[in-house]
């Protein structure tokens, strides 16, 4: 019985001694059970790093990128319907595509139709719409591939060539279907310079 409590009070001390007294100073961090996230692989923003040429920690955004939670100067303000950035809801046919209730024919005043506005619609619609639309506009695109029912719209049939420059301008606006508004996201410029662009598919198609 001697024993045991001799070995006892040797373990109470060992242990008292392995976590470490209380109002001592040390030079090694205290012996941790539970670490949580106390210690974390991550960079504070003033640290240098290797990683890049300047071997500072904090980069600057990438040109031309829009940070989460900052908004685009100008965008989706009415005021500035000649700006290439607005994304506005104003009830002009620029950017409604309609008269009242009807879809117009051609082009609103604010856009020239050139062979820039239709380089520029390639350009966008080879962003946005290929992924359903295909690059010719036929409903190939990659996402046909995947989701057969239902089938993207042909851009380039009969039908959808009938459709009026205005109408073609208020689908991508609003979306159809499984197709999505694209209001938010494609400034209304831009997305007239997409309707010359699919236009010029759909002429080119025969159509
Ligand atoms: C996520 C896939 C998807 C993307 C991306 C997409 N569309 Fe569509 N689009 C569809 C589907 C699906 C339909 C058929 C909608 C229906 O008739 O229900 C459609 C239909 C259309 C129509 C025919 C509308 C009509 O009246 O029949 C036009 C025009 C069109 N899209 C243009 C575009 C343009 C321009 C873009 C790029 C800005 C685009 N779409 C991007 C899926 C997409």
């Amino acid at each position: 019985m001697r024993w045991f409590f001799l070995v006892l009070a040797i373990a109470v001390v060992a242990t008292i001694y392995a976590i470490g007294p209380r109002g001592e100073k040390f030079s090694d961090p205290p012996f941790e059970l539970f670490p949580d996230m106390d210690h974390q692989f991550k960079f504070r923003p003033q640290e240098s790093s290797q990683f890049f040429a300047d071997d500072q920690v904090a980069q600057k955004p990438v040109t031309g990128t829009v940070p989460l939670g900052y908004s685009l100067p100008h965008a989706g303000n009415d005021d500035d319907l000649g700006s290439d950035l607005a994304y506005s809801s104003g009830d002009s046919y620029f950017s409604t595509g309609q008269f009242g209730d009807f879809y117009g024919k051609g082009y609103p005043k604010e856009v020239t139709l050139d062979a820039a506005l239709v380089k520029r619609g390639q350009e966008r619609f080879q962003i946005f719409c290929t992924p359903c639309h295909g690059e010719t506009g036929d409903g190939q695109g990659v996402v046909s591939k995947y989701w057969a029912i239902p089938p993207t719209a042909n851009l380039i049939d009969a039908r959808v060539s009938a459709l009026p420059e205005g109408q073609i301008f208020s689908t991508i606006t609003h979306g159809k279907g499984l197709m999505g508004p694209y209001n938010g996201v494609i400034p209304v410029k831009d997305r007239w310079a997409i309707v010359s662009y699919v236009k010029s598919l759909q002429k080119a198609s025969g159509n």
